[in-house]
């Protein structure tokens, strides 16, 4: 029986608060109680999950997830009201691995190279144009600036769209709806559908309907204009699915490349732009991690030879330490058991549902000793397997954009530290804060141009 590991023995209604609430409170109290594998009942799946963080127990699922375990797209329902039901996210079986194959060429490692005299481009420009004059001690919000960067950046690499109106109206729109899920307060709603109530302009559902039919009405008119006026020397994501078709030759319908553009313009900003805030707090909270950064950047003799400047080694081991210890998405998406198995020296039965609590797995004390400091230095002293490391999750459902956001922070951490100089405003310590479905710093974190 499902129930036979670890319960954690609160009252479903208040677990389903607290996890609401206080996602990182929920998983270090059920941690300190049940260090491997317990079962829970937050909202949105109907019932009990299983949480595994212990690494050989992940590894067993994300390699089998195909076989002992199913990834179906319908338990992703909570982001349904945002990206509708055809993206990638939403399909399983045979059609989410066709649609992978459409869509990860476009994230492959070998295209980053392309973006990144982009990405110096669009951070230096948002950089120019904030606001900070007028604000005393030339002050600004670390995330918001971010992601603004990360936004223009996927509407390019979508879209093709880097100037214009559309471009324009479409990066407002977007930032302003991510915002409306930027507190656990808001975030409730996409956890209990019965506050998915459209009272009007003012209430808070009615003013995200609103916005996403907006930001639907953009999408569809940008489809249109693309197919009525092709153009084969485009390279973006866009231009891809235009041309793909099935074994029958039939493309893909105008719902579909919707939700498909949709759903990567969303997971392909909100995330990146969460995780280069945490990075500049921490090279900007400890000094020393600013000044080795700062060495290793001079070694580089060729500022825009972005690959060598991607290849960095602390570069990435303070990357890589940011994603640890805040891997921005808690959880990779539900595995779902396909016939009664052993986990642990447990039983599951068919149906059952089991997530990978990435936040745990990053703060397992024997794999990162003293799990709460910030040492980049542990990626440089051993390697961690994937099931040991894994912000972007694993197996069939592993992030499509990785290569992306990986690129995208180190182009853009090396490029604020070799031009900008700046502090933070505040010195307490930043907590993360549930923001949707992921986690980022409470409050944005504040930050001065020197
Ligand atoms: C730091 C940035 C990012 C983090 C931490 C992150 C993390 C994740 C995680 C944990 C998953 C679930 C994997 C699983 O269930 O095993 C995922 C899936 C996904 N990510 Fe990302 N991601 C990031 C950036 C991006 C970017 C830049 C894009 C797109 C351009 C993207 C698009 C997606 C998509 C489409 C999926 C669903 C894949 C599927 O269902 O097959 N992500 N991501």
């Amino acid at each position: 029986m499902l129930t036979a590991i670890n319960p954690i023995e609160t009252i479903s209604l208040l677990q389903q608060i607290q996890w609401v609430a206080d996602p990182v409170g929920y998983m270090e109290k059920a941690v300190r109680k049940y260090p491997d594998i317990f079962t829970a009942k937050i909202v949105g799946f109907g019932g009990s999950i299983v949480f595994v963080n212990e690494p050989q127990a992940i590894q067993q699922i994300l390699t089998n997830d195909r076989k002992q375990f199913s990834a179906p797209g319908e338990l992703n329902g909570i982001l349904k009201p945002i990206l509708g039901d055809a993206s990638v996210i939403m399909l399983d079986g045979d059609r989410h691995k066709k649609r992978r194959q459409l869509v990860m060429p476009s994230f492959h490692g070998s295209r980053m190279q392309n973006y990144g005299q982009l990405v110096f481009e669009i951070t230096t420009k948002v950089f120019k144009n904030l606001d900070i004059n007028k604000t005393q001690n030339r002050s600004f919000t670390v995330r918001d600036a971010m992601q603004d960067i990360s936004l223009q950046i996927i509407l390019q690499a979508v879209f093709g769209l880097y100037e214009g109106d559309r471009c324009q109206q479409l990066k407002k729109l977007m930032s302003q709806m991510t915002e409306l899920f930027n507190s656990p307060f808001t975030s409730a709603a996409l956890f209990f559908p019965s506050l998915q109530k459209d009272f009007g302009a003012w209430s808070p559902w009615g003013n995200f309907v609103r916005q996403k039919e907006q930001i639907d009405k953009l999408i569809y008119l940008e489809i249109a204009e693309r197919r009525a006026h092709p153009d084969p020397s485009r390279t973006d994501i866009l231009a891809m699915l235009l041309s793909a078709s099935d074994e029958e030759g039939k493309g893909m319908t105008d719902l579909e490349l919707h939700d498909e553009l949709l759903a990567l313009l969303l997971a392909g900003h909100e995330t990146t732009a969460t995780a280069m805030s945490w990075a500049l707090y921490w090279i900007h909270h400890l000094p020393d991690i600013k000044e080795k950064l700062w060495q290793e950047l001079k070694s580089v003799t060729d500022p825009t030879d972005w690959m060598s400047i991607f290849r960095l080694p602390y570069l990435t081991a303070v990357c890589n330490e940011t994603l640890r210890i805040h891997p921005v998405a808690m959880l990779t998406f539900p595995r779902v058991v396909q016939e009664p198995m052993e986990l642990l020296g447990y039983k599951l039965e068919s149906n059952t549902i089991v997530l990978g609590c990435i936040y745990l797995l990053h703060h397992r004390e024997e794999l990162y000793p003293n799990a709460e400091l910030f040492k980049p230095e542990r990626f440089l002293d051993r390697q961690f397997s994937p099931y040991e490391f894994m912000p972007f999750g694993g197996g069939v459902r592993r992030c499509v954009g990785e290569a992306l956001a990986q690129f995208e922070m180190k182009i853009v951490l090396a490029t604020i530290l070799a031009n900008y100089d700046l502090e933070l405003a505040e010195h307490k310590p930043v907590k993360p804060q549930r923001r949707g479905v992921t986690l980022a710093p409470a409050g944005g974190i504040k930050m001065n141009l020197k």
